[in-house]
């Protein structure tokens, strides 16, 4: 456990937590509509999508994923189990997520659908904060470092992007060698590619 990951992680969320609801949903439009300009988004046949936990005020991703399916591509969303992050084929936004590991909307057990990982095109990464190298912080589970390493090694080709807010950016994280950088870097005022 790093003590310096900790403080930074903890003034994060709390600069994060003063955004109001109009605010989240307002900056996450923009940064949906930067990421679906994306050559990699618009090429994906296959999107991974994190689900949003509304109470953290994380980007909000729920319009993305019904657009996304709207457009015909194939959507998967995380599910929780035990220390590795599964992903399931989501058809329906509305019906088929119920709060599970960690309060975050997971597909029900009707409906999960597995999918492996290296089948998605494009993953959607959360994060607490961003740096400009584009290495992130999470929650401090390592969920998505080890989803991301495992990813790069089964499907080298595919695409990780960040969506973070621009008051999430810092300029250097502390990282440790488990740590992995996302490719793609989206806020509500730019793309960052590293
Ligand atoms: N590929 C991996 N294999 C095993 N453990 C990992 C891996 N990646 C990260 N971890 C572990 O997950 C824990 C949390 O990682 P950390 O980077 O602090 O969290 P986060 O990325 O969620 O901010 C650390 O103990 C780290 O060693
Ligand atoms: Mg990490």
């Amino acid at each position: 456990m790093s003590a310096e990951k900790t403080a930074i992680r903890e003034k994060y969320k709390s600069l994060r937590k003063r955004l109001s609801r109009e605010e989240v949903l307002a900056k996450s439009r923009r940064i949906k509509k930067l990421l679906f300009e994306l050559p990699e988004f618009d090429q994906a046949k296959t999107v991974a999508f994190y689900v949003a936990k509304r109470e953290s005020h994380e980007v909000e991703t729920e319009e993305m994923i019904k657009e996304t399916l709207k457009l015909g591509k194939r959507v998967l969303v995380p599910v929780v189990d035990g220390v590795k992050i599964l992903f399931s084929d989501l058809r329906d936004y509305d019906s088929e997520l119920a709060p599970g590991t960690f309060g975050v909307p997971e597909p029900k057990p009707l409906f999960r659908r597995p999918v492996p990982v290296s089948e998605s095109d494009l993953i959607v990464v959360p994060g607490v904060a961003f740096d400009c190298r584009g290495y992130r912080l999470g929650y401090g589970g390592g969920y998505y470092d080890r989803l991301l390493r495992e990813a790069s090694l089964t499907r080298p080709s595919l695409s990780s992007v960040g969506l973070g807010y621009e008051l999430q950016i810092v300029e250097k994280l502390p990282v440790t060698a488990e740590d992995v950088p996302v490719d793609i870097l989206v806020t509500e005022k730019r793309v960052l590619r590293f």
